[in-house]
């Protein structure tokens, strides 16, 4: 199966206007062509209408976040019909530093994961252990019943219209890469249970990204792995020519 990569730049709580408008034209006429890899930036939502303004023919902008209500009295909140509206492609939902500090929890995961959906916003949507449950090797588990109930409700044609990003969260900026072997094994636990959910044929079409301290030295390792289709990247993703790096591995990948 020939899965088209995507590699993703979350940039978090980084940068200011005019760093974010300077990444935007020195990548714009580099990204490589979207037809071979997808080239994403999650920006923070300050910046989307700039950046969706000034993305090149080859880039697409994403959102952090969502609200899974179509609208309502939900003060700071943007609903998956604003970003939509303002060209947004694609949102991360349910990263664990939205987990662990902002109140996400599996059900709305799953609420935000339909909501973006039904606006054709594509979701990238985070799963991940923790160091402690990696070392009691129940990661499958754990991970396996993120995306149970992440997909629940979800039918097989809405989520082949989803990318998973599986993010261990003790490699999230800490520089310390979970090995090929380790994100590969751990995506094709994942793919096993998107097969049990929506049989093997349709699992195999839905790409799962690798994320955690992914750079330019263990790009390539991660990317020739079976199972692994592209990486989320944080701190790699904010200095233009590291995440240029990033997507030409990708797309020198699929061309060779
Ligand atoms: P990192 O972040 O690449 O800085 O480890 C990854 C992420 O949080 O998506």
């Amino acid at each position: 199966m020939n899965r088209k990569p995507l590699i993703a730049g979350n940039w978090k709580m980084y940068k200011t206007k005019d760093e974010a408008l300077a990444f935007i034209y020195a990548v714009n006429l580099e990204v490589p062509d979207k037809d071979v890899v997808e080239s994403v930036i999650c920006a923070p939502a300050i910046f989307l209408r700039d950046l969706v303004k000034r993305e090149g023919e080859n880039l697409r902008i994403g959102a952090q976040n969502v609200h899974y209500a179509q609208e309502g009295a939900f003060t700071g909140e943007l609903s998956a019909n604003m970003l939509k509206s303002y060209g947004v492609d694609y949102v991360v939902i349910g990263h664990s530093e939205r987990r662990a500090y902002f109140n996400e929890t599996d059900e709305t995961v799953n609420l935000k994961l339909i909501a973006a959906v039904n606006r054709e916003l594509t979701p990238i949507v985070c799963v991940g252990e923790s160091l402690e449950i990696r070392e009691l090797g129940t990661t499958d588990a754990v991970v396996g019943k993120q995306i149970e109930k992440a997909y629940l409700n979800v039918d097989a044609e809405e989520a082949l219209k989803t990318v998973v990003a599986y993010e261990p969260i003790w490699a999230i900026g800490t520089g310390r890469t979970a090995t090929p072997d380790q994100a590969n094994d751990t995506i094709k636990a994942i793919r096993l249970v998107l097969a049990k959910l929506y049989g093997k044929e349709v699992a195999e079409q839905i790409r799962i990204l690798y994320g955690g301290s992914v750079n330019a030295k263990n790009v390539d390792d991660l990317l020739a792995m079976s199972d692994i289709d592209g990486a989320l990247v944080g701190g790699a993703s904010l200095d233009p020519n590291s995440f240029l790096t990033l997507v030409k591995a990708a797309y020198k990948k699929q061309t060779k």
